[in-house]
């Protein structure tokens, strides 16, 4: 109703005043964060085009700030910008002395904000917590400019707002990453709005791995055209752009692979195929998801390159597969 619309309307006001304060932070002297983002390759245009800041050194500069703007302490609370201290009664400020990335919606409004520490402390990112208008598991990073640089239909999305930042500067601008979380039913219908295929790119570790593969399913039950960027040695997209280049990076946009082709490279490297028992559990393993594909044409290849990584004849591979009931359909 209309008190909770005024709400939301105050709160995207507070975090927009928030993100102001950071930024003008971010030019100030005496603080490393510049320092920092420069080091790591960012650009002024692109710290610009983020919006990105720092949050001080100190308890409670932007609730001071926040105050001085007008705002009450209940409502700057309802932000999650403050954090009340033991006692209650008394608030200070959640993000102290870190790199401020402002999370937007759609729209252009500030909905949270997500910051980074500079050196190895933990945690690494802190979030803003779930508000009235922050919905952390239907929120993507960076959609507000994704949106509009949609290229050849399409997203790229990455875990990380160094990825998405990376990308971005790197000439990559539809770009998105959910935040921490992994994706979700309601990520991938927001997806689905604006383009019809997506090129996941996550983190080159075990973790991204898990991510990848949740991620495919995901896009497969919302109906979305999903494809593989494998990211190689440990590395994420961002230092993988940083030692490659664009040239190398659009090439592997364009090369990524389908569900099953990242399936059967997984069971490759898990397999020994020069043995019996490596061949026959990697085929068995690929089954499951052969037994999914309803198009006969895309059997028969995934069947042919089965048959080229095993040398198992494909009738016999066929067999294995689907039981008895052979080439029907
Ligand atoms: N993340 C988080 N909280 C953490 C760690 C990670 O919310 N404690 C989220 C952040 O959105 C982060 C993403 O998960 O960007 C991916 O994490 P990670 O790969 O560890 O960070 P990078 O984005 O690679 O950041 P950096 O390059 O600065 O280490
Ligand atoms: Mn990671
Ligand atoms: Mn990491
Ligand atoms: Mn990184
Ligand atoms: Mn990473």
């Amino acid at each position: 109703d209309k008190q909770l619309l005024q709400q939301r309307l105050e709160l995207y006001d507070i975090n927009r005043e928030a993100a102001r304060f950071f930024y003008l932070n971010l030019k100030k002297k005496g603080n490393n964060a510049k320092e920092y983002l420069k080091e790591r390759g960012i650009s002024q245009e692109v710290m610009k085009s983020f919006g990105l800041g720092y949050a001080p050194h100190s308890w409670d500069d932007l609730l001071k700030y926040l105050k001085k703007a007008g705002y009450k302490e209940d409502r700057i609370l309802l932000s999650g910008l403050i954090v009340p201290k033991k006692e209650k009664k008394e608030y200070y400020d959640r993000f102290r002395n870190r790199i401020i990335f402002p999370i937007f919606d759609a729209r252009g409004n500030v909905i949270a904000f997500g910051g980074r520490v500079m050196d190895n402390s933990l945690p690494k990112y802190l979030n803003s917590p779930e508000t009235p208008v922050f919905n952390k598991s239907d929120t993507l990073y960076a959609l507000n400019i994704a949106r509009k640089n949609i290229t050849d239909n399409r997203m790229i999305l990455v875990e990380g707002y160094m990825d998405v930042i990376a990308l971005h500067q790197y000439g990559f601008k539809n770009c998105v990453a959910t935040l921490g979380t992994s994706l979700t039913k309601g990520h991938a219908i927001k997806l689905k709005k604006y383009c019809n295929e997506v090129i996941i790119c996550f983190d080159g570790d075990e973790a991204g791995e898990k991510a990848t593969l949740r991620s495919l399913e995901i896009f497969k039950e919302v109906d979305l055209n999903s494809r593989v960027l494998i990211i190689p040695d440990e590395l994420d997209p961002d230092d993988y752009l940083r030692e490659n280049g664009s040239k190398v990076f659009k090439e592997q946009i364009d090369s990524a692979i389908s569900l099953i082709d990242y399936k059967i490279i997984l069971a490759k490297r898990k397999h020994n195929l020069t043995e019996a028992e490596g061949k026959i559990k990697f085929i068995k393993e690929l089954a499951k998801i052969m037994r999914d594909i309803s198009s006969p044409v895309e059997r028969e290849v995934y069947i042919n390159k089965i048959q080229k990584e095993t040398g198992i004849n494909e009738d016999t591979i066929f067999l294995e597969i689907y039981g008895r009931q052979r080439k029907k359909g």
